[in-house]
Parts: structure tokens; C-alpha cells; sequence
């Protein structure tokens, strides 16, 4: 019963991942369905606002009843339906897998760097076509939006601990990884992956494991919106020999946990990235007419 238009620019979008279908903390004013010339996205937009009044964009990945495999999300759709209301920030929530023995189940990581291990049969680009373009991809989150987040949430304290008795902790490059990356490695699924690949990635440097973050943040970046990656642990895939290895099992009984703390974390950083653009803080400008400079074809 929600109204199908919105006419306002909508600056700031959340994209959901498994176990984030929907931002309760906040009051929904509309609910979008938009097409795109790459189709429809993975379903409806709903547009709510916070206190203050600053619209948000929320898209559930896998769709509102997570029907969708990460092989199939139509990204293109996605980005350029955020894209059409004008956002210019992203961000993006996925469950993923530990690699790491410090970064426990129910722990977040916000990543800087990714490993791609998806097999190129996912539409990766909006260039083709006639079109050749090559964006800079060195740095493929957005460093504003990782700085802000960094700084709006501690480290320690700020997830809530639920029903075990570990406290989680949210991974930060500068905050708890002395500088290090933060590496996020997508694999294509579905299926988890082998002891061996697992291992293989520990040796690649990589912190977590997912199957979402590509071809997304691609897009985004040849969409000129800033983008940065939420992750949240599940499991500790499958290079651990002391734990099983990762059933779906494991992983729905910690997405619970953590979409309770995406929710909250949500709710911080949409009113954090709001006073941002409210003050000029200029998030997504420097990606602004980027693209304009990696288009080869004359
Ligand atoms: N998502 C959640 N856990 C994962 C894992 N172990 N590997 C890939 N994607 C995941």
C-alpha cells in the first residue's frame, strides 16, 4: 500500500544480503519497482526516510524471498535502477566466510581489497557492445565511505552479543588490522568451497570469502557511486580441520545474530552518511565524470 513513486534524488542506498531483507528501524515512504534497460533488479526498491527526513534506498539482493542465486542477481539492473534515483553512495551488506582464525563468527569486516574467483559468466561490465571503457579498479572500495564507517561504529561494544558469550568485533583496516587489507574473496558457488581451495586462499592473503561482491562493486565504480562492502561472518568456511566444515546449518544459526547487527549498524551509518552529505562532506564526488576518462573507443 506504499506509494510506487518517489520524486525526490535519493542519495544513500543499502543493499541487503542473506539474512538482510528489509531496514525496520526506519519508516518507509515508497516502494519502487524500476526497469532498467538490463531489466528489473533483484526486486522492489523501498525508499524510507530517517528521523531527520533524508531519504535511503534499500534493495535486497538475493530479492524479498531470497530467490536468487548470487550467480543470478541481476547487479546491472541493480546499480543502474540506484543509479536512476540519483544515489551516490552504496552500502552493501553480504554474509560471508572466515578465513581468518581472529575473525570469529558474528564478526564484521570492512574490506579494502578483493580476490576475484567468479568465472566470468557473470555480466561484469556496462561497456559493450562498441564500447570500450577500463575503470580504476586498484582500490575498489571507496575510501571516504570506509573512513566514515570506520569511524562512526567501534570496534568493540558496538555489535550486540546475543545469545553466546563472545562479544563481536567489527575488523577495520586501520582500527584492527595494523594497517593490513582486508581482503574479500568471491568465489562463484554455489556449492562452498573445497579444504584445498580454502587453504589456497589463507596463502592469497585473503581475510573472507563471499559470493556476492563481484560483479557489484564493479558496476558501481563504472556507475560513478562510491561503494563499500559490509561483511558479516558466518563461518569459518573450510580451512579450519579443528571445526566442521561450513553447512548451511552454521551459517543460517549466525545470520540471525548478525542481521539484528546490521539492522542497528544500518541505522548508525545511514544517519552518519546523511550529516555527511548534509555537510558537504562531498562522498562519491571524486568518482564523479571519472568514467569519462576510461572510455577507449574513440
Ligand atoms: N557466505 C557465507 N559463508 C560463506 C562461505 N564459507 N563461502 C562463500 N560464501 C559464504
Amino acid at each position: 500500500s506504499l506509494p510506487h513513486e518517489f520524486k525526490e534524488p535519493v542519495q544513500l542506498a543499502i543493499i541487503g544480503g542473506t539474512g538482510l531483507y528489509d531496514l525496520p528501524n526506519l519508516h518507509p515512504v515508497a516502494r519502487l519497482t524500476v526497469s532498467t534497460p538490463w531489466g528489473f533488479p533483484s526486486g522492489p526498491i523501498t525508499i524510507a526516510r530517517t528521523e531527520d527526513g533524508f531519504p535511503v534506498a534499500f534493495l535486497p539482493r538475493h530479492g524479498l524471498h531470497h530467490d536468487l542465486l548470487p550467480t543470478d542477481v541481476p547487479s546491472r539492473a541493480n546499480i543502474a535502477a540506484l543509479k536512476s534515483l540519483g544515489v551516490k553512495a552504496i552500502i552493501a551488506f553480504s554474509a560471508v566466510g572466515s578465513l581468518q582464525p581472529e575473525i570469529r563468527p558474528r564478526d564484521f569486516v570492512l574490506p579494502t581489497q578483493i580476490i576475484d574467483r567468479t568465472k566470468g559468466i557473470r555480466p561484469s561490465t556496462f561497456f559493450e557492445k562498441g564500447f570500450v571503457a577500463h575503470a580504476m579498479f586498484g582500490e575498489p572500495f571507496d575510501l571516504k565511505l570506509n573512513k566514515l564507517i570506520s569511524e562512526a561504529v567501534p570496534s568493540s561494544g558496538f555489535l550486540e552479543q546475543f545469545d553466546s558469550k563472545y562479544v563481536p568485533q567489527l575488523h577495520t583496516k586501520h582500527t584492527t588490522n595494523g594497517g593490513e587489507d582486508l581482503t574479500v574473496v568471491c568465489m562463484e558457488g554455489p556449492a562452498f568451497s573445497t579444504r584445498a581451495e580454502s587453504k589456497l586462499y589463507r596463502t592469497w592473503g585473503g581475510s573472507v570469502i563471499n559470493m556476492s561482491v563481484l560483479p557489484e562493486a564493479k558496476l558501481a565504480r563504472e556507475a560513478e557511486i562510491a561503494y563499500q562492502m559490509i561483511c558479516m561472518s558466518t563461518d569459518y568456511d573450510s580451512w579450519n580441520e579443528s571445526e566442521e566444515p561450513v553447512t548451511v546449518e552454521t551459517v543460517v544459526g549466525n545470520l540471525k545474530a548478525n542481521s539484528a547487527n546490521a539492522c542497528k549498524l544500518a541505522a548508525t551509518l545511514v544517519d552518519a552518511v546523511a550529516h555527511a552529505f548534509e555537510t558537504g562532506v562531498g562522498i562519491g564526488d571524486d568518482l564523479s565524470g571519472s568514467m569519462k576518462f576510461a572510455v577507449s573507443t574513440s
